[in-house]
């Protein structure tokens, strides 16, 4: 472990908006804001957004600053990473947005049902070969994220990757999901806002090796609620 990597770990449990709890302390107790982030950490009534894999959390800051009317939240494991987009809340004084320190598959032990309006997934491991079930919008993570997506939630994937766009296309046909969004290419000079504006740390550097950025959005298919 490098110099850095421990000043950043240190330095994150400084910050009041960045949160991390071991599994055990989870399921002893409720974690304090599961089910009242909006009201008991932000202070209003605003619907709340996640970024799962946020890496540095570029659209979890980027985000933050274009809609102050809602809440963000980054997710990752990569606690030195997420430094980077803490210390970006500290510096700029940002009031709708916030880091948890977790692995994704725990996300109803952070959030209660229905308390999540949207998920971001920004460049995921496209998890090749046979690691389906570890792509987070395989049918398996999506109906862990149904614990706490709102049933008109909706699921962004912004990708460079062929493999895991085509794969989340013909998923959310088979298992009827309903799109709102396909686009094979951000930068075809059509598309203004959020979507081009914001650029993450992966993002850069695949624009740079002529990578084509894809993204799809949908709304979960509403029987996926009914499996509980
Ligand atoms: C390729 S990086 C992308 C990071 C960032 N979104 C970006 O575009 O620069 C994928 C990120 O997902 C995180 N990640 C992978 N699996 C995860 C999981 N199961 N739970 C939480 N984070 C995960 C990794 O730690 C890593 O930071």
């Amino acid at each position: 472990m490098t110099k850095k990597k421990l000043q950043r770990f240190a330095e994150n449990t400084t910050f009041p908006h960045f949160f991390e709890r071991s599994y055990a302390e989870l399921t002893d107790k409720p974690f304090e804001h599961k089910g009242t982030w909006s009201r008991s950490f932000f202070g209003n009534d605003n619907p709340l957004v996640l970024e799962v894999g946020c890496g540095k959390g570029e659209y979890t800051v980027g985000l933050a600053n274009r809609f102050p009317n809602k809440n963000f939240i980054g997710i990752d494991i990569k606690g030195a990473r997420m430094w980077r987009g803490a210390k970006t809340i500290a510096n700029d004084g940002i009031k709708n947005a916030a880091f948890v320190r977790s692995q994704a598959g725990l996300i109803d032990l952070w959030f209660a049902k229905n308390e999540v309006s949207e998920i971001w997934f920004t460049f995921p491991d496209p998890q090749p070969g046979a690691r389906e079930n570890k792509r987070l919008t395989s049918p398996r993570y999506l109906k862990i994220f149904t614990k706490v997506l709102k049933p008109d939630g909706i699921i962004h994937l912004k990708t460079d990757s062929d493999l895991l766009y085509e794969y989340t296309a013909n998923m959310a046909k088979t298992e009827r999901q309903r799109i709102i969004h396909q686009i094979d290419n951000v930068y075809n000079g059509q598309i203004s806002g959020p979507l081009t504006e914001i650029q993450t740390f992966y993002e850069q550097m695949w624009l740079k090796e002529g990578k084509t950025i894809k993204y799809i959005s949908f709304h979960l298919n509403p029987s996926y609620y009914e499996q509980g």
